[in-house]
């Protein structure tokens, strides 16, 4: 491998420290950061995001809360919960995780949440202060990867970054934090027709469609910078991203792996904007 490995885990541990510091001053001046997290059915992925997020607030000196409902909980009595933890002063950050079950409309959920406590900037008042330039909550993944960025010193102005993928909470919002930083931005997606064509022309490559292989060693410009957003299954069942790891790293000049690269950084990111909140309610 000739790639410089871009570590998810130490930078994590890094700004969690920040953050845990942030947290005991606050709590000090009588403001305990407070993450209310809700989940409802039983997918399994879910629960697992939800327990590693919970278990980072405690580790970090942040309160938090989780509520589990069955799937049958009914939208109404969903957005009655979100309403409640809106005027919660405990409680700074609200996430609702997703997906939810099909017969609640998501994006009624979202924008329920007050944006003052939208930490994982998905609501439309978030969206649309990243697309215009103003300060608001940065969805926690795409902010992981700018921060990722940085730890090597990647400074995204007059670079040409590509990004695969055009979800509201990766693609887009990566979109726009790396035109945000001056990168010159292309965003390929799955009517793509020719996505080497692009990518090949790529200083900076984040990778975020959820399928394996996405990126192979002759997309890649010698000495490019890979961020693999991805988290799939091989056939053996071991945890992979969208970027061919072992062929990329031969090409590119930093890449992240996965798992240790972004997944971490999603959680840190979302203490940091939880911080954030709170800092800002504390006045
Ligand atoms: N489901 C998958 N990723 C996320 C995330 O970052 N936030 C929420 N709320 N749900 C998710």
């Amino acid at each position: 491998m000739t790639a410089r490995l871009i570590d998810g885990n130490a930078l994590s541990r890094q700004i969690r420290a920040e953050v845990a510091e942030r947290a005991a001053a606050l709590t000090a001046r009588g403001t305990t950061p407070g993450l209310a997290v809700i989940v409802v059915g039983d997918n399994p992925a879910s629960a697992v995001y939800v327990r590693n997020k919970v278990k980072a607030c405690q580790d970090n000196g942040l309160h938090s809360v989780m509520e589990a409902y069955p799937a049958t909980m009914s939208e109404a009595e969903l957005l009655a919960r979100v309403e409640a933890l809106n005027v919660d002063p405990t409680i700074h950050g609200i996430l609702v995780q997703l997906p939810l079950p099909p017969h609640i409309d998501a994006h009624k959920v979202i924008e329920t949440i007050s944006p003052l406590k939208d930490v994982d900037g998905f609501h439309v008042a978030s969206a649309g202060a990243l697309m215009v330039g103003q300060e608001a909550f940065r969805p926690c993944t795409p902010y992981g990867c700018m921060k990722m960025l940085e730890s090597i010193g990647c400074d995204p102005r007059g670079k040409h970054a590509v990004v695969i993928g055009r979800s509201n909470i990766v693609g887009k919002p990566m979109a726009m934090l790396l035109l945000a930083a001056n990168a010159t931005v292309t965003i390929c997606h799955s009517a793509t027709p020719d996505l080497a064509h692009h990518t090949r022309q790529a200083d900076i490559i984040v990778a975020a469609v959820g399928r394996r292989n996405v990126l192979t060693a002759d997309m890649v410009k010698p000495g490019a910078v890979v961020i693999d957003v991805g988290m799939n299954r091989n056939d053996e069942g071991k945890l992979c991203g969208d970027v061919d790891f072992a062929g990329v790293a031969e090409v590119a000049g930093a890449i992240t792996p996965v798992p240790g690269g972004v997944g971490p950084m999603t959680i840190t990111m979302l203490l940091v904007n939880t911080i954030e909140a709170a800092e800002r309610a504390a006045g």
